[in-house]
C-alpha cells in the first residue's frame, strides 16, 4: 500500500537524537529547544518561537495567552480540523464560523465581516492543505475592529502569500500574519518532531506570556508559587532534536513538495467529474495534502472512491467533517440551525491521495495511473 504519509528523516535526525541520548539531555531542558525554536521563527521571519508538545495547544495556548475567555467570539473556518474548535472552546470562549471557499477550500474572507460582533475578539485563519487563506482582507478588518489574528498554519510551513498585491506586492510566508501563529509537527507535515507543536510571534510580552503559560505559569522569582493556572504543554529536546535536523532542509522539502502537486495537478485535474484545490496567483501553497472532490454525477463519493483506491494498493484519507457537524461541539449548544453548503460538499465528496515528503516519483505514477484507472 502506497502510504498517504511518510516523514523524511535522513539528515542530521539521528546524529542530534543521539547525542540527547548520549549526554541525557531527554526533559524540555537542553540546547535543542532554543536552537530549534529560533531556527523555525527565523524562517518564519518572526522574533520569537515558542515549540509546544503539538499543534492543538499551541492553538489553545495562543486563545489563553491573549486572555480570550467566556462570551469572548472567535472566526474561524467550518472546514477545518477540530482542533481549532477545542482551542477555542477549552478556554470558554466561542467558535463561530464561516464557510470555505470553493476554490481554494479555504475560509471564505468575504463571508467574515458579517460575523464580526461586538463579541468578537480574534480571527483564526487555517491554510488549508498548504494553500494561503487571502489575508489582506483579514487584516484590514482586524485592524478596523481591534481584533487579534490566530494564524493556524499548522498545514502551511514555507507556503507564501503575496500581500500589498495592488499597492506594494510582497511574499510573506505563511505563519508571519497572525498576532500568533500555530505549527504543527505532527509526523505528516513537511517539518516534523514526531508530535510537536510552536506559537511564533513578533510581540515580547505575548512570548514571554507563552513561555509562562507552557510551563505550569512558574514565576521566574519564586518557583513554586503560581499566580495562574498554566499547562504542561512543554516539548522535549529529543523532539526539538528532530526539529532543528528537519528544518536545516526545509527549502528542500518545500520544492519537493511543490513539484508533486504539480505533477497531481498536470495529470489529474483533466479528469471529468473531479475537482482540485485551486492556486491562486497571489498564493504559493505546498501542498501538504493533494486532495479530489468528486462532482455529483460522476459515479462515485469520496467513501466509494476511497474503497476503489486501497484495492489498487493506494491509502487516502477523507476530507475534514464541518465543524458544524461535530457532535460533540453540537452537543454544547453551538451552530443549531446553520448550514455551510461548501464544506458540506467538501466533507461528502473530498479525499485526498498520497503527499507526504518521502512519496517517490514511482509511487506518485502508480497513484496516477490507479486514479485513471477508476476514474478516467
Ligand atoms: C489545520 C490544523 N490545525 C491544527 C492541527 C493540530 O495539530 P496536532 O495534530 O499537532 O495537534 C492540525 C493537525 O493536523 C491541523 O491540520
Amino acid at each position: 500500500m502506497i502510504p498517504v504519509n511518510e516523514p523524511r528523516l535522513d539528515g542530521h535526525e539521528l546524529e542530534y537524537v543521539t547525542e540527547c541520548l548520549q549526554t541525557g539531555w531527554i526533559s524540555s531542558a537542553g540546547h535543542f529547544i532554543a536552537e530549534f525554536e529560533d531556527s523555525w521563527a527565523s524562517y518564519c521571519g518572526r522574533r520569537h518561537g515558542v515549540a509546544v508538545c503539538n499543534g492543538t495547544v499551541a492553538l489553545q495556548l495562543a486563545v489563553a495567552a491573549l486572555n480570550l475567555g467566556p462570551g469572548d467570539e472567535v472566526i474561524m473556518p467550518s472546514f477545518t480540523i477540530i482542533s481549532c474548535a477545542m482551542a477555542v472552546v477549552y478556554q470558554g470562549a466561542v467558535p463561530v464560523l464561516v464557510d470555505a471557499d470553493p476554490a481554494t477550500w479555504c475560509m471564505d474572507v468575504s463571508q467574515v465581516a458579517a460575523k464580526i460582533t461586538p463579541r468578537t475578539k480574534a480571527i483564526m485563519p487555517v491554510h488549508i492543505y498548504g494553500h494561503p487563506v487571502d489575508m489582506d482582507p483579514l487584516l484590514e478588518l482586524a485592524k478596523k475592529h481591534g481584533l487579534a489574528i490566530i494564524e493556524d498554519a499548522a498545514e502551511a510551513h514555507g507556503a507564501q502569500y503575496l500581500s500589498n498585491r495592488d499597492t506594494d506586492p510582497k511574499w510573506q510566508r505563511c505563519g508571519s500574519f497572525g498576532d500568533l501563529s500555530c505549527f504543527s509537527f505532527y509526523a505528516n507535515k513537511l517539518v516534523t518532531t514526531g508530535e510537536g507543536g510552536m506559537v511564533v510571534t513578533d510581540d515580547d510580552a505575548l512570548a514571554e506570556r507563552l513561555r509562562l503559560l507552557r510551563n505550569l505559569a512558574f514565576i521566574p522569582s519564586q518557583r513554586f508559587l503560581h499566580e495562574e493556572l498554566g499547562f504542561n504543554f512543554r516539548l522535549t529536546n529529543v523532539q526539538a532534536a528532530i526539529g532543528k535536523a528537519q528544518v536545516e532542509r526545509i527549502g528542500e522539502t518545500v520544492e519537493t513538495k511543490r513539484r508533486v502537486g504539480a505533477r497531481y495537478l498536470e495529470a489529474l485535474t483533466s479528469i471529468p467529474g473531479i475537482r482540485m484545490q485551486v492556486e491562486r496567483p497571489w498564493a504559493r501553497s505546498v501542498w501538504w495534502m493533494n486532495g479530489l472532490v468528486l462532482e455529483k454525477g460522476s459515479g462515485h463519493n469520496a467513501v466509494s472512491l476511497a474503497k476503489r483506491l486501497a484495492a489498487l494498493g493506494v491509502e487516502t484519507r477523507p476530507f475534514f467533517l464541518g465543524l458544524d457537524r461535530q457532535p460533540a461541539l453540537r452537543r454544547r449548544g453551538l451552530f443549531d440551525g446553520e448550514s455551510y453548503p461548501v464544506t458540506e460538499e467538501l466533507a461528502d465528496m473530498g479525499l485526498y491521495l498520497p503527499s507526504g515528503v518521502g512519496l517517490t516519483e514511482e509511487q506518485q505514477e502508480t497513484v496516477i495511473a490507479a486514479v485513471k484507472q477508476v476514474l478516467a
